[in-house]
This record gives structure tokens, sequence and C-alpha cells, in this order.
């Protein structure tokens, strides 16, 4: 295994989680900057070409982990592994941000729901696209079916 070792920290408009918005249809369009240690600023070299981009990150104020859990958009339990609680084994959160632009070693971004001062572990250009006809969205789409009854 290895030690994480931050390559910078997220400058977010959140200071309690309580300030973020959760559960079904929340929308994270809250503007942050993802600040990124000197020591990694060549690493972001070529990154202005991208429109989004995938945060990987440490919940670094989360309270241990629970392998079942009643996430908020739902009155029903579910695998930690099919939600995206706080409380994990290993406490890494993953955000898909849009990339509005580049200062330096700061990238000004769009749709942070990490709290003000959290740990970045890694960043990665956001390529993935499933096919619609291959996608499913498990537990979550017979909740949204539930509500539209
Ligand atoms: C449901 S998680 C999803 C995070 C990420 N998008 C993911 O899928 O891994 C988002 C919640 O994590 C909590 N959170 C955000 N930043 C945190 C931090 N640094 N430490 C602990 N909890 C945090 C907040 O309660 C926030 O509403």
């Amino acid at each position: 295994m290895f030690t994480s070792r931050p390559i910078g920290s997220v400058s977010s408009p959140y200071k309690q989680t309580s300030e973020i918005p959760k559960g079904l249809g929340a929308k994270h369009e809250a503007e942050g900057v993802l600040k990124i240690l000197p020591e990694f600023e060549a690493g972001l070299t070529d990154i202005e070409g991208f429109s989004h981009l995938i945060v990987l990150w440490e919940f670094d104020r989360s309270d241990g982990f629970a392998l079942v859990g009643t996430p908020p958009s739902d009155n029903r339990p579910h695998g930690v592994f099919a939600t995206r609680s706080p409380r994990r084994p290993n406490p890494i959160g993953l955000t898909v941000v849009e990339l509005l632009r580049r200062e330096g070693a700061s990238l000004h971004v769009r749709g942070v729901d990490m709290l003000d001062g959290t740990p970045i572990l890694d960043i990665k250009p956001y390529l993935s696209s499933v096919p619609s006809d291959k996608f499913r969205r498990g537990w979550l789409a017979e909740v949204e079916a539930r509500q539209k009854q």
C-alpha cells in the first residue's frame, strides 16, 4: 500500500457540511479553486485544453465508516460501495468539475462539493463516456421512479 500525499487543497465556499446541497437532484454549481502545491505545478502542463476534470480527494473530516447506511436521497439502506457516502473504509472522494481557467498553480473550477481546505490527492482529465444504452443508475433510478408516482 502507499501513503497518500496531498498535491494541494480545495478553496471552497463551503465551511460546513450542512451548506453543501444534498440528495436527489442536488445541483453542484459552486465555484472553487484547486490550489496545487508549487512542487506539482509542472504536472498541470496542458491541462487547460480539458473542459472537465476528475478530482480525487480525501474526506478529511469524516468519522470512521459504515458498510451500510441510508443516504439523504432514500429512506432505505444501501451498501457503502453503492453510495457516495463520506464514511468509507478508504475516505476518498471523487468529484467531476468544470475547468473555468488556470492561473499558474490554481485551477478555477465549477461544481465543487468539498469543504474548504479539503486535501486533493489527484487530478485527471475527464474522458469517460458510457453509452446511454449501457448506463444504469441502480437504486437511484428506483427512488426517482417512486418519486414520480
Ligand atoms: C455525498 S459526498 C460526495 C462527494 C464526492 N462527489 C464523491 O462522490 O465522492 C459529499 C458530501 O461529503 C461531505 N464532505 C465534503 N467535504 C468533506 C471533507 N473534506 N471531509 C468530510 N466530509 C466532507 C459533505 O457532507 C458533502 O455533502
